[in-house]
């Protein structure tokens, strides 16, 4: 199973890239997790260029490939820091909308209390328009992010490795539900849908 993890910090030091570069140690061993770099290529979205930047084609083609996505940003704010959010509208502009039906799971990481969930709920909004299809539970925060991690980025609490081990598992059960399932369009789900 072939997971695309995307990163909402540019920070040298982010705890969110922190934990995205734990994700592989602790996924089931059918999991291969691959983190999208190059967040801070992407130029301030304008409609009037003409060209699709290079990034946003990788970016696009690598989620489209994929079998699921795993997010992990800051929340900045309260919401969606804004170079996620400009890489996200470029990716929304692409003709086949990479994430149109694509298992998503959230992750946050903040030095606050709440772990970035208020983020995680704007980020929510934002998927139910590209059509994604999001892990509702187990919901995955860090809070505190500075206590949980050493200065190498090595994870130094047991409580958070187990989480992250317990939200990676069920993103995996998530996708292969998603896989077997008939896809959209089929006679049963119009009818459902039209009754
Ligand atoms: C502009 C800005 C806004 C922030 N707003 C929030 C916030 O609303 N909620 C929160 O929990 N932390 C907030 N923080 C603190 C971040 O959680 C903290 O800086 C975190 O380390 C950022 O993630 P990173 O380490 O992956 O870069 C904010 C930080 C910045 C720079």
């Amino acid at each position: 199973m072939n997971i695309v993890v995307i990163c909402g910090s540019l920070r040298k030091a982010s705890f969110n890239m922190m934990l995205a570069r734990n994700l592989a140690a602790l996924a089931p061993g059918d999991v291969r997790l691959t983190l999208l770099d190059g967040l801070e290529h992407f130029p301030p979205y304008c409609a009037d260029i003409a060209q699709t930047p290079e990034i946003v084609t990788r970016w696009a083609d690598a989620i489209a490939a994929a079998d699921g996505v795993i997010v992990v940003s800051p929340e900045y704010n309260h919401s969606v820091p804004g170079t996620l959010k400009n890489a996200l509208d470029w990716l929304s502009r692409d003709t086949n909308n990479p994430f149109a039906r694509k298992p998503v799971a959230l992750q946050s990481a903040s030095t606050g209390m709440l772990g970035g969930a208020r983020m995680q709920y704007h980020l929510r909004q934002i998927m139910v328009f590209f059509d994604a299809r999001l892990l509702n539970k187990p919901e995955f925060f860090v809070s505190h992010a500075a206590s949980r991690f050493a200065a190498d980025g090595t994870l130094r609490d047991e409580n958070t490795a187990e989480a992250i081990a317990g939200h990676l598992a069920a993103f995996r059960l998530f996708v292969r539900d998603h896989q077997s399932e008939r896809p959209w369009g089929s006679n049963d789900v119009h009818q459902a849908g039209a009754g």
